[in-house]
């Protein structure tokens, strides 16, 4: 999301998938690749701050993710508690309301005690809704809210008035929502699938898909643009430049910061104006005389 941005997206859900074959491709365990996509939560929602987008959805665990090995959805839930530990005085902080949404009766106590402070901690929180999808299903969530039906709505003149917002409503509650969603205007999957997954099937009935960011060439394209250059990688120092030569993380693609490129110093020699290959030699004209023309020579 480089550049100017057109129209700042009300909502925009995130589908973080990709980190078991980021870990697989450098060797390294499957969660491995999760904690990556964890550290890069912190950065999305930064960028969601600064861009001044009101409604932030990520995926974090499917309700199909329960299939997986034990030892992975362990890794997972051990990683939202510690996200929720480690981030929510910095998302209140910051105005950001975290909401769970999904359901919750099958997750942990501890970890259900976790989420409850964590939404206490940041219910004021008014520039951004952040909602972590946790045993999270679309459909199971539609099916819930159908079989409750519109006759139980308290405010069934709002349903005869406006059907479909007031099943949004429904679905909202039914999610544990503090209230409807608006729409998602763009859906990202870092991983590079083109599936919704089961994610948020009814709120994206219009939404802009976009499966990554950065693909090398366009990668490579914006590079060459003048004036402008956005580093994917932070300097090669320490840890992080352990990290970086591994390569970005599918979700660390999301935000690149654009760093102005200094002007060329002139004076300097090998500057890229200096390297540039130089135009074919032009056919050479015959030299003009400087001064007055001579006189032709005289006949005879
Ligand atoms: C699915 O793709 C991704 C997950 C099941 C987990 C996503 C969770 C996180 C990035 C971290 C926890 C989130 C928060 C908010 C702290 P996969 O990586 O298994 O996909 P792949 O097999 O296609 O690579």
């Amino acid at each position: 999301l480089d550049g100017p941005v057109a129209a700042v997206p009300a909502h925009v859900a995130l589908i973080m998938d990709g980190n078991g074959r980021w870990a697989a491709a450098r060797g390294r365990p499957r969660v491995v690749g999760h904690w990556a996509g964890a550290r890069t939560v912190r950065r999305v929602v930064d960028a969601a701050l600064a861009l001044g987008i009101g409604t932030l959805t990520l995926y974090a665990f499917s309700s199909d993710n329960w299939r997986r090995p034990a030892a992975e959805v362990q890794a997972l839930m051990r990683l939202l508690r510690a996200h929720l530990a480690d981030e929510t005085a910095r998302l209140a902080a910051h105005g950001v309301r975290l909401v769970v949404v999904g359901r919750r009766d099958r997750l942990d106590p501890t970890l259900r005690d976790a989420i409850d402070a964590a939404e206490r901690a940041t219910a004021h929180g008014a520039r951004l809704r952040l909602r972590i999808a946790v045993d999270y299903s679309a459909r199971d969530l539609i099916l819930a809210t159908a079989a409750v039906g519109a006759a139980d709505d308290p405010s069934a003149s709002a349903a005869h008035a406006d059907p479909r917002a007031a099943f949004a409503a429904r679905l909202g509650a039914a999610m544990h929502d503090v209230g409807p969603a608006p729409d998602v205007d763009l859906l990202i999957r870092t991983g590079g699938e083109r599936r919704l997954s089961d994610f948020l099937l009814w709120e994206c009935a219009y939404a802009e898909a976009l499966a990554r960011l950065r693909r090398p060439r366009a990668r490579a394209r914006r590079r060459r643009v003048r004036g402008a250059r956005a580093p994917l990688r932070r300097p090669p120092l320490g840890r992080r430049g352990r990290r970086a030569r591994r390569g970005p993380h599918p979700s660390h693609r999301l935000t690149p910061h654009v760093v102005p490129r200094p002007a060329p110093d002139p004076r300097r020699r090998g500057t890229r104006r200096a390297r540039r290959p130089r135009a074919p030699p032009r056919a050479r004209r015959p030299a003009r005389r400087r001064g007055r023309p001579r006189a032709a020579p005289r006949a005879g």
